[in-house]
């Protein structure tokens, strides 16, 4: 049976560590969360992020807009955004209605208030070495492994999606730790056998049940970042939980794996930038 990788336990010492942080700066930390539109998931994941922002002592300076807003409204709001100097870290919930251009959306963001790491100056910070901050998801993924003494260097490492919020930057953060990496997505044909070289297998994708236990080598580290709703509008992950899990030597469950993890390195990034702004070690 595997070791459950327990990312609410993780997340809850990382905000602590955030909020005693934040609390000896000579300024509160503020973090702008701005969403577009009603997505019932994105109110969730917004909400969950104001609720952070309490508990970690971080202001919350954003706020709700209708769905009809315009591009050229959202472009100017986050102008505003970038001259304020309240404001440290500036995060556009995706995905936005189909009227507004997401690529023109995160380039307009300051790159040194980009806490999610969308910018392509920073993305391609990311890929030459060491930019102010990682996108979270990802991130959370390497912190959690790295708590349970889960290191990728030597290790064949799967990576299932090639999204730029998790498959993409994931699969460098395992590389940069020496991981040797696949990205696996829609169009792979061996998807098991891929899979079965997995040491470490890492599933972005969105497809509830998409990983089953005939596709997981006995030992391996199983890390699921989906957040599905099966049928009964239960929240699951990729995996086939209970059976991988008796396969897998560590496991995320979901809910309470990577989501958790998330939402801390976020607190954790609006903290990085706050210190850079005030020039803090
Ligand atoms: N939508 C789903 N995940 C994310 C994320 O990490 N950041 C933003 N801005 N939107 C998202």
């Amino acid at each position: 049976m595997a070791i459950i990788l327990d990312g609410k336990a993780l997340a809850k010492k990382i905000k602590g560590q955030v909020a005693a942080q934040a609390a000896a700066l000579p300024r509160r930390p503020g973090l702008a969360v701005l969403l577009v539109g009603e997505n019932p998931a994105s109110q969730v994941y917004v909400r969950g992020k104001e609720k952070d922002c309490d508990e970690c002592g971080i202001l919350n300076l954003g706020c709700r807009l209708p769905a009809e807003t315009t591009q050229e409204e959202l472009l100017a709001r986050i102008e505003r955004l970038n001259a304020d100097p309240a404001v440290d870290g500036i995060l556009v919930q995706l995905p936005l209605p189909g009227h507004i251009d997401e690529g023109t959306v995160l380039r307009a963001i300051d790159p040194s208030k980009d806490v999610d790491c969308f910018h392509p100056r920073n993305v391609g910070e990311m890929m030459v070495g060491d930019p102010v901050c990682w996108p979270c998801t990802p991130f959370g993924v390497m912190e959690l492994l790295r708590e349970y003494g889960i290191f990728p260097a030597g290790r064949h490492c799967v990576v299932l999606g090639r999204s730029n919020i998790v498959g993409k930057p994931m699969a460098l953060l395992l590389l940069r730790d020496n991981g040797t990496v696949t990205v696996c997505h829609s169009r792979t044909p061996d998807l098991k056998e891929q899979c079965l070289q997995a040491d470490i297998l890492v599933s972005a994708v969105g497809r509830t049940g998409l990983v089953t236990a005939d596709m997981v080598k006995e030992g391996a580290v199983v890390v699921d970042v989906a957040m599905n709703r099966n049928a009964d509008g239960k929240l699951c992950g990729d995996v086939d939980y209970a059976t991988v899990s008796e396969k897998a030597s560590y496991i995320t469950p979901v809910p309470g794996g990577v989501g958790p993890m998330t939402r801390a390195i976020l607190m954790r990034n609006v903290l990085a930038a706050a210190k850079a702004h005030q020039k803090q070690p």
